[in-house]
């Protein structure tokens, strides 16, 4: 079954064709990082521009590159949500357009689902149950995957998400949008340990906390001498901290749930600290850590099509807009 995906929940414009949800036969992503850069993040508006421009070129490219025509196509998915209103539904209004006019069905995937399918992806996807650790601009959630069928939020963030908060961040320290890629740059010539910040909620069970570790960074910046402010040091603490958080919650929910696999997810595990951090402490808890290639970790189409093919919770009727019908990961 090949499916052509659509996905522009944010600021990637992403098409993809992928087969019985586990072969990638084109995932193309068309980034729009010039336009919102200057900025300073992501503006709705120009997104929702941006993707309406691209979306029907790449939609013949992504069916070109598959070595497809629209006969080939068994169905039409599409992201439905969480994402900016505006950007979503440049993608479903095409995705209906294309399900309509080819009387194919019409697959609606929730983003974060999407995100963890993209481990199906892999040549060696976790078998379940496994820990979904997903991590991205906009959401932090610890997530229990028993089946295809069976999806249940375990915790997530109470304010800021995890990738927010390098975006901020990295915003106070002068570096770029988005954040993420700048600050792990410059942690690597830092020490993780010259400045102190605690694990927030740490006795909150499976929940999150980001906006304190931010204000934390920003109040340091402030108390400091500008010259004396090492950004590397700085930006290796944050960094570790964060880290630190997400295993501590991750290694508990794995505890509390007799878990012994977890796969990472989400534009914050393109990380390759994150990714060795997790990797070492996972070998002395006898947990295997499952990782996708950064194309994967970050927004893309390929995912949503593998969600479509592989989930059995998608939104499967002819007719949706933004679907709130589903709760778990929104
Ligand atoms: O999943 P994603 O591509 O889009 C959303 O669904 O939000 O994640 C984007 C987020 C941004 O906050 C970005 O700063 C963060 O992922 N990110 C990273 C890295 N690469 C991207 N965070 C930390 N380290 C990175 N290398
Ligand atoms: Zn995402």
């Amino acid at each position: 079954m090949k499916v052509l995906a659509i996905e522009s929940s944010c600021d990637d414009t992403s098409v993809a064709v992928v087969e019985d949800g586990r072969i990638i036969k084109s995932n193309l992503i068309s980034s729009q990082l010039n336009i919102h850069q200057p900025h300073g993040g992501v503006v709705p508006e120009l997104a929702s521009r941006r993707h309406a421009e691209v979306i029907h070129i790449l939609i013949r490219k992504a069916l070109a590159e598959a070595e497809c025509t629209f006969d080939d196509i068994d169905s039409i998915a599409v992201t439905y949500g969480p994402g900016l209103e505006g950007a979503l539904l440049v993608g479903i209004t095409a995705a209906k357009a294309l399900s309509r006019t080819l009387n194919k069905p019409l697959i609606g995937v929730n983003h974060l689902h999407g995100h963890i399918y993209a481990h199906f992806l892999t040549t060696s996807p976790p078998e379940f149950p496994f820990i979904a650790l997903i991590a991205s601009g906009g959401h932090t959630q610890l997530v229990l995957m028993e089946s295809h069928d069976s999806i249940s939020l375990l915790g997530q963030t109470r304010d800021d998400a995890a990738g927010e908060a390098f975006d901020k961040v990295a915003r106070v320290l002068g570096l770029p949008y988005p954040g993420g890629p700048h600050v792990e740059k410059a942690a690597q010539e830092g020490d993780p340990n010259a400045f102190k910040f605690p694990i927030a909620m740490k006795h909150d069970g499976l929940e999150f906390s980001f906006s304190g570790l931010k204000t934390a960074v920003m109040q340091t910046v402030k108390s400091m001498d500008t010259d004396a402010l090492s950004l590397h040091d700085l930006c290796a603490s944050f960094q570790h901290t964060v880290i630190k958080t997400l295993w501590y919650k991750t290694k508990l929910a794995c505890e509390q749930h007799g878990v012994t696999r977890v796969a990472l997810c989400g534009g914050v595990m393109a990380n390759q600290t994150l990714q060795n951090e997790f990797k070492k402490e996972a070998e002395s808890e006898a947990i295997s850590i499952y990782n996708v290639p950064r194309v994967l970790c970050t927004d893309n189409a390929a995912m949503i099509g593998a969600a479509a093919c592989l989930s059995n919770l998608t939104v499967r009727e002819s007719n949706f807009y933004t679907t709130p019908q589903l709760k778990i990961c929104t």
